[in-house]
């Protein structure tokens, strides 16, 4: 790894482990992108910044290429490039023009974090510092990267060093220009009990925007998208991916103009949104994560997750066993006594379950979705003796107890409401719209803020926490702060996000063994920046074994199987009303972070025993989950079958699962070869027999033709030691 700056070439080399990045300043001070991909030596690439049109340029000597004709780095607005800008700003006088030229560059051995958001630790930092002298503005570009990934790091920050406010109206996090256009496109769009699905498509003249106006990143899109050859495939190909290490509205581009060229550009999303910047403050961009993989779609899976769990998950807890646990939510929904958690609890007794979380419905008067919502105590009539009573249930049972909550959002009936009427967003013209009955607080007023740390502090303080599960479940709309005035109020939604982060920063670090785990209506917020404070994210509230396979697949693209959780439901699955074998959901739950999520009273016996077998199974492959290498195999997206595997990093031991989704009167015996593993090495296989790698990669596994609907196969394979 390393980054250079060559003095004659006037050219910044950053050289990953399998990739280069790589631009250059090119005579007017505009740095001019050359090269991003397989890793190559430090050439002599200024050849390609040769203009190839003569339109509009700042350049004084006409004729001189426009920037519109060379691929940028940072893109400038209102200068001749009239692809997306990268950054916009407005002055008092009304003017929107910048002109950023390079100034000075500097290399840091500790990355500096991000004030207020989340971002990925470690590696080595270019920041090149860009000038503005019309209005004062220093624009820092940085660039992190590591040794043993093919990443790059990207944010922005501006500084006022002028002598007047301005509004900044856009500011990317990353612009990068390819001097290609022959690409697929694959993103991760979805909705609620359907995040993230797999869609690909050919990249077309045109823009593509992956984005959410939600105040959140939303089930709709996930701040991903990835591009690639048009031949690639999970094992063959130049795949780039890019990830926002955003929680809030977003907006990530593919645009392909002019030129034959393509810009990806992402931030957040600049509708609604102004920042105003008086004279000696800065403001910060997210990060953005490149990832890059020359050998297919699953490498450039494999290299995201590697980093995530190296560089941006908890550390405290990334490689930690995960509690595997009981959640009452599908079992009683709100309508639950003492009596009945303590049943449950009772029940779940020895099988393996460690952990009990009692979800929505403890507190205020929360007995529906109607009420309660902001008010943090106990609700005493379902309740009686406090949460204490259900803690030394857990205790009596060999479990720790975990609990819901919803810190976002206040109920209008509510005593939170009743007391600060005016703590939600809330426009001063309209009725807010209600969702879920329940409204979003203003968490862009530091004082809601500070109130929610002290009631949720005294409650874990109070009892014996362990787990704790951060719901959200609505997004946001008329996005107005009366903590804000008037012409700050385009600040609101972002404002809210790092209210939100110092919430989850604040609880974190005051409460460091108490695990979080992240939901949105399930997955409506599954970002790597929720994953630095929470190491698992609810994946879905669609817990059918079948809908699962697709949500987690698509999920798996970009992020690592620990970071999904993903439970045992009863059936019929109350979201789909489908049917699928036990052993079939206990083997899909079992790629994630595992739990259980139903009446365990409502279990048949035989399917009740199962569960110490499942748990068992669990405990002896959950370093794999943790710590090993994916391999997607079949796409339920793509056919009949859904397979993956997830192999060691020393590939002495695998976990492999198939599920058949449709049965078929005399289908074909369904083949499906392995991957990920030692050719030379012969791994056992319980109940099958001794298969040497090579010819499970290579000639592969045969499976009964007469597997029924949604029926799964799943087993451990263990190098047999010479
Ligand atoms: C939505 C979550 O995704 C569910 O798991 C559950 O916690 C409910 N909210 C509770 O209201």
């Amino acid at each position: 790894m390393s980054i250079r700056f060559h003095e004659e070439h006037k050219t910044f080399y950053l050289t990953g482990k399998e990739s280069s990045y790589i631009f250059s300043l090119n005579e007017q001070g505009f740095l001019t992108h050359l090269h991003y991909g397989k890793r190559i030596a430090e050439a002599d690439l200024r050849y390609l910044m040769q203009g190839i049109d003569f339109a509009n340029s700042p350049s004084v000597e006409d004729c001189q290429p426009s920037l519109n004709a060379i691929p940028q780095e940072y893109a400038l607005y209102g200068r001749g490039d009239y692809r997306s800008p990268s950054i916009l700003i407005k002055t008092q006088s009304g003017s929107r023009l910048t002109e950023f030229r390079y100034q000075s560059y500097q290399i840091v051995k500790e990355k500096p974090a991000i004030k207020g958001m989340p971002s990925l630790r470690g590696g080595e930092t270019l920041i090149v510092t860009l000038y503005d002298k019309i209005n004062g503005l220093e624009l820092d570009l940085y660039y992190t990267i590591y040794e043993e990934q093919s990443a790059v790091a990207r944010r922005a920050v501006l500084k006022n060093k002028g002598t007047a406010p301005v509004s900044i109206l856009k500011i990317s996090s990353f612009s990068i220009d390819f001097a290609r256009n022959d690409f697929d496109l694959i993103s991760l769009p979805g909705e609620w009990a359907g995040e993230r699905e797999i869609e690909r498509q050919p990249l077309r003249r045109g823009i593509f925007e992956a984005s959410s106006l939600r105040g959140h990143t939303s089930h709709q899109y996930n701040p991903f998208f990835a591009l690639c050859d048009k031949s690639a495939n999970e094992d063959l190909g130049e795949c780039y991916g890019f990830n926002l290490a955003y929680s809030g509205s977003f907006t990530m581009k593919a645009e392909s103009v002019s030129h034959g060229f393509t810009r990806v550009n992402g931030g957040i999303n600049e509708v609604d949104f102004a920042w105003k910047l008086d004279v000696g403050e800065e403001f910060e961009s997210p990060e953005a994560i490149l990832v890059y993989s020359e050998k297919g779609l699953n490498k450039l899976s494999q290299n995201f997750h590697d980093l995530y769990r190296e560089y941006f998950i908890n550390p405290n807890f990334v490689f930690k066993k995960r509690p595997v646990l009981l959640n009452n939510w599908e079992s009683t929904y709100f309508d639950f006594t003492e009596k009945t958690l303590c049943d449950l609890i009772e029940k779940a007794k020895d099988t393996g379950i460690d952990t009990f979380v009692l979800d929505d419905g403890w507190f205020g008067k929360r007995n529906d979705d109607w009420a309660g919502l902001g008010d943090w105590t106990v609700n005493t009539d379902k309740l009686k003796g406090g949460l204490k009573t259900v803690i030394e249930k857990c205790k009596e049972c060999g479990m720790k107890f975990g609990l819901w909550f919803e810190p976002e959002m206040v109920n209008e009936n509510s005593d939170l409401h009743r007391a600060h009427p005016d703590w939600h967003i809330a426009s001063p013209d309209l009725e807010s719209c209600r969702g879920r009955h329940q409204w979003t607080l203003d968490f862009a007023n530091p004082e809601v803020v500070e109130y929610i740390k002290g009631v949720m502090s005294d409650c874990l303080e109070q009892n014996e926490i362990s787990y704790v599960k951060w719901d959200m479940n609505r997004p946001m709309t008329e996005f107005y702060s009366k903590a804000l005035p008037s012409d700050r109020q385009e600040e609101t939604a972002h404002r809210y996000i790092l209210g939100v982060y110092e919430l989850a920063e604040y609880l974190t670090k005051k409460f460091p063994r108490v695990f979080f785990e992240g939901c949105a209506g399930g997955g409506g917020r599954f970002d790597p920046a929720m994953l630095y404070y929470f190491p698992q994210i609810w994946t879905s509230d669609n817990s059918d074994a079948t809908a699962r396979t697709y949500i987690q697949y698509g999920t798996s693209l970009c992020y690592p199987l620990s970071s999904m959780s993903g439970h045992v439901s009863i059936c019929p699955n109350h979201q789909t009303g489908r049917v699928t074998p036990i052993q079939s959901r206990m083997d899909i739950a079992s790629f994630c972070a595992t739990g259980y999520e139903l009446n365990l009273h409502a279990l048949q016996k035989e399917d009740f025993d199962k569960i110490s077998e499942h748990i068992r199974f669990y405990n002896g492959i959950h370093e794999l989950i943790l710590r090993g290498d994916l391999y997607r195999l079949r796409s339920p997206f793509e056919g009949n079958y859904f397979s993956q595997m997830v192999v060691s990093k020393d590939k002495k031991k695998a976990l492999f699962v198939m599920m058949k989704m449709m049965a078929k009167a005399n289908d074909c015996y369904p083949f499906i070869k392995l991957k990920g593993l030692d050719g030379n090495t012969e791994y056992e296989i319980a109940g099958m027999g001794t298969f040497r790698g090579d010819v499970l990669m290579n000639v592969g596994l045969r499976f009964p033709k007469n597997l029924l609907d949604f029926e799964t196969r799943c087993f451990v394979l263990n190098a047999v030691e010479k």
